[in-house]
């Protein structure tokens, strides 16, 4: 029996005016999208911003349905966007900002097990790194430079 450690570096700010400009920018427009989530269910209303290569961003906020199963989180509206709308275009970072109707949300929201892995589907497609900005309403922002870090062991089209 072997052990191996896998270990990644998280970069924490105090807040998001602590971002530099490009970052700080981004995380303004996830902001802004969480603004038009349709979350009935859970009000708990989520944002994402992608910036892509050429310096377009794509938005998208999390869209729930009275089944709930049928609903999809911000990240994934917002990649499956930019997937539909410039194909081969690669994705350099993804800001995410979540609030909620019942609480204050001061923990750096973090994308669920099935948005990494549509995240790590495109990172992988792109060969190159896609950058995760995290935060709540107020309060810290995390970073991590690949969703590999977040999601080790990934399942990926190499087992196929
Ligand atoms: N949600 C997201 O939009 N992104 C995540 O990464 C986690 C959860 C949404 C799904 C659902 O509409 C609500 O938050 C509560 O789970």
């Amino acid at each position: 029996m072997r052990k191996r450690n896998i270990a990644f570096e998280l970069e924490i700010y105090e807040s998001r005016e602590e971002l530099h400009d490009e970052a700080h920018e981004l995380m303004l427009k996830a902001v802004e999208a969480r603004k038009n989530a349709y979350a009935p269910y859970s009000n708990f209303q989520v944002g994402a911003a992608l910036l892509l290569e050429n310096g377009v961003s794509v938005i998208g906020n999390n869209q729930e349905n009275a089944c709930y199963p049928v609903g999809l989180c911000a990240e994934r509206v917002a990649i499956f966007q930019a997937g539909a709308k410039y194909p081969g275009m690669a994705i350099k970072s993804i800001a995410i900002s979540a609030t909620s109707m019942n609480h204050i949300v001061a923990t750096p929201a973090a994308p669920c097990g099935s948005c990494r892995q549509a995240i790590s589907e495109y990172e992988l497609r792109q060969k190159q790194s896609i950058q995760i900005f995290m935060m709540g309403e107020i309060g810290e922002v995390l970073k991590c430079n690949s969703v590999g870090d977040i999601l080790p062991l990934a399942f990926t089209n190499s087992f196929l």
